[in-house]
């Protein structure tokens, strides 16, 4: 075994070397990776992941851009799958959503393409999460037909969202940080960001979910903001565990929103006080929750800029801010 881990190391070593990089709004070197740009670290958990996941037609993949709902989407995740079981103990009381569904190129997959997930039992199916676009995560999926739930956010917001998390998390007051969110939004507009361009994913999931709608869903943030009863009903079917008539009636659908709700789960003492495998406070996953906050943040012309950039590249698909 350790002489195919040691191939494996020298091929993504030699990969990474051979892409195009650039420096985003940190100072961090990015790689650009099948469109997108990742940081060296998670460059090799992609690869590790792609090279060896072996998906199970059953898994479930919450995917998103970082700060547009995904504790949100792995909340929910968790409350639809597990509905029938805990009352008391639930799982959303005793760990953050982020430690119950971890990201595979992330936490998983960081340093072996071989991971032990026997163990791996946080749910049934198994549950996890990625933020890759989709055809970097179809390569990992090998053909198989897992399904795939994909969350996406007015990208003001999720770049506003984006700057409060990076200032919380590296105890920056916000009010002196005003420089940080102009180079993150150079960074932003221009492509060369973790995980960017945001449309290049944006639109790989949509393109998906029109080819494969029976494996891929499509969600947005503020329509789950503005209906989320019809969003969760849609989301369990999709995932197909459906509300029967008698959950309906007692207000279970009721119940699982009033679970994952913003202010519930940031009040509960794991989201208060614990931290993520990684070190991040869970606290930092919850703020405001607001549709166009970004609008309290961005001047004028950042909007402008970024709704004709949006403009020109989502042309030719439905997608709108
Ligand atoms: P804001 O910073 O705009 O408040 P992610 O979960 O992808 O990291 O995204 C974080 C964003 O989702 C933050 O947005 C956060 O407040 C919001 N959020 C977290 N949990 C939520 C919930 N249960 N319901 C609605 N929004 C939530």
């Amino acid at each position: 075994i350790s002489k195919y881990l040691q191939r494996d190391e020298q091929e993504t070593i030699s990969l990474i070397s051979s892409l195009p990089s650039d420096i985003d709004f940190n100072g961090t070197k990015l790689f650009k990776y099948q469109s997108c740009w990742y940081d060296n670290k998670t460059l090799q958990g992609i690869l590790n992941f792609q090279r060896g996941f072996k998906p199970q037609e059953t898994d479930i993949i919450i995917s998103s851009l970082p700060k547009s709902g995904t504790t949100w989407l792995k909340a929910l995740t968790v409350a639809l799958l597990e509905r029938s079981k805990h009352s008391t103990n639930h799982p959303l009381l005793s760990d953050n959503p982020h430690g119950l569904v971890p990201v595979l190129e992330l936490r998983l997959y960081i340093e072996t393409s071989k991971p032990d997930l026997t163990n791996f039992s946080s749910t049934n199916p198994r549950l996890f999460a990625t933020h890759v676009p989709f055809h970097t995560l179809q390569e990992a999926l090998k053909s198989t037909p897992c399904k795939v739930v994909y969350v996406w956010r007015n990208v003001k917001d999720a770049l506003v969202s984006l700057w409060f998390f990076e200032c919380a998390n590296h105890k920056i007051k916000i009010d002196e940080e005003r420089s940080l969110l102009e180079s993150m939004f150079d960074s932003f507009c221009r492509g060369v960001s973790y995980y960017g361009p945001f449309w290049e994913q944006v639109l790989s999931y949509w393109r998906g979910s029109l080819e494969d709608s029976k494996n891929v869903l499509f969600l947005r943030y503020e329509e789950l903001k503005i209906e989320p009863s019809a969003q969760v009903k849609r989301l369990a079917e999709f995932l197909g565990v459906p509300f029967s008539v008698e959950e309906e009636e007692s207000g279970c659908v009721e119940k699982i929103l009033y679970l994952c709700s913003l202010d519930n789960l940031k009040n509960l003492e794991v989201n208060k006080t614990g931290k993520t495998a990684r070190g991040v406070e869970h606290k930092n996953f919850f703020r405001k929750g607001e549709v166009g906050d970004s609008k309290n943040y961005l001047t004028p012309e950042m909007e402008k800029k970024i709704d004709m950039i949006i403009e020109e590249r989502f042309r030719g698909s439905d997608l709108k801010l």
